[in-house]
């Protein structure tokens, strides 16, 4: 990705990583990503905002340099995993002098991180100002979105809201601003899904700040910048909102077909009803059960209840549909029903350890479903019975959602 103007005086300099998979070993980044870095030049001095991952720091410095940028005065570090932090180095070899600039949780953070001195930095708290001649940054911390230390920056002048991971998405384009076709909007909800669910109310006062500023661009660290930021506000304003969609999500795994039977009967009764059943064989890659438990987070984001279709294994769930129940549990997604279905052999404790496994769900748990062997046609017409009272329940939840 070369260097990218923003407006006269203000470039994106980072780095595209088209080829990354997977994020902090955990997301899927179907799309890749981007390292946003982002250069402001004012009449008496030039920020650099952020760096980028220490693989892609050659990117970084031949961007700057075709930038024209032949001075860094200031590098303003907004948060410091080590995607954004970690060229720091590079570039103070570059530019010796240059200032640090950082809230005092970002200050704590590089010591231990990335052992730069908290005296480097100078620091900077909630409206402080960094005067660049002609040009101002604001800064507002955001603590929890995600980590204790993100701060956004705003050029007042531009009206440029660099919101660091705020409003971001793993997707790598050689275009700086947001076409906001399908491929786009999925990337900034699978990022949200993964980064922000689990801090929701954090992240509520966070859009309503953006809202008030009436940003002309917002300028995150991963992916597009939003040309029109009312598209990535409302998108947002949705998946933060109480309301859901009538949808269920079944994260599933069969070992010999007949938990299969009971997914494919359970989705095909709700579509009946009218509720969509998005059904995900979390064990169909399993060199990597991040892929398809990362895309179930994803689903989550509006999703009106969630069921869990495991077979028993040793007495627990099979360990994929642990790992996707801990992770669903982690992200506080909010659903408003959870249940359990599945198939054992000939003895299980399923229903105690998933309730265990899923503590962090707050929604309404409906009664395990479980069958002995292949599922009779007496089993089926009983979960005839649940998959209607699972429909009437999404269906009213997702009725008030949209009343509200
Ligand atoms: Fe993109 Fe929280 O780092």
């Amino acid at each position: 990705m070369p260097a990218l103007t923003l407006c006269d005086g203000v470039f994106e300099v980072g780095s595209a990583h088209d080829d990354r998979h997977l994020f902090d070993s955990l997301m899927p980044t179907t799309f890749g990503t981007t390292y946003n870095a982002y250069v402001v030049v004012g009449k008496t001095a030039t920020a650099l905002i952020d760096t980028v991952d220490p693989e892609k720091t050659g990117v970084l410095m031949r961007n700057l340099a075709e930038s024209g940028t032949t001075r860094v005065d200031y590098v303003v570090c907004l948060h410091t995993e080590q995607d954004h932090s970690g060229s720091i180095r590079a570039v103070l070899e570059r530019w010796p002098d240059a200032v640090l600039v950082a809230a005092a949780k970002v200050a704590e953070f590089m010591e231990t991180h990335v052992h730069i001195p908290k005296a480097r930095f100078r620091i900077v708290a909630e409206g402080d100002v960094l005067d660049l001649g002609d040009r101002t940054l604001r800064f507002f911390p955001v603590p929890f979105a995600h980590w204790p230390d993100n701060t956004m920056a705003w050029l007042e002048e531009e009206r440029i809201l660099f919101s660091n991971d705020l409003f971001g998405s793993h997707y790598s384009t050689g275009r700086i601003f947001a076409t906001v076709g399908h491929d786009q909007i999925q990337a900034a909800k699978d990022y949200y899904s993964e980064i922000f669910m689990p801090f929701v109310t954090h992240v509520r006062k966070y859009l309503a700040k953006s809202r008030a500023l009436s940003p002309a661009m917002v300028a995150p660290s991963h992916g597009p910048v939003w040309w029109k930021p009312e598209t990535i506000f409302d998108l947002y304003e949705d998946w933060l909102s109480d309301k859901v969609k009538p949808v269920v999500v079944i994260p599933f795994v069969t070992m010999h077909g007949s938990t299969a039977v009971l997914v494919e009967r359970l989705a095909s009764r709700l579509a009946e009803r009218g509720v969509s059943a998005v059904c995900r064989d979390i064990a169909s890659e399993p060199a990597n059960l991040m892929l398809e438990t990362g895309h179930m987070v994803s689903d989550l984001v509006d999703a009106a209840a969630l069921v869990i279709a495991s077979p028993s294994v040793l007495g627990d769930a099979h360990p994929a549909a642990v790992f996707a129940a801990f992770l669903a549990s982690a992200m506080k997604p909010k659903v408003r029903f959870f249940g359990l279905i599945g198939s054992f052999g000939w003895g299980t404790r399923i229903a105690e350890t998933m309730a265990s496994h899923t503590v962090g769900l707050k929604a309404e748990r409906l009664e395990p479903f479980l069958v002995k062997g292949l599922p009779t046609d007496e089993d089926l017409k009983r979960l005839d019975a649940y998959a209607a009272n699972l429909a009437d329940k999404v269906l009213a939840a997702s009725r008030e959602g949209a009343a509200g």
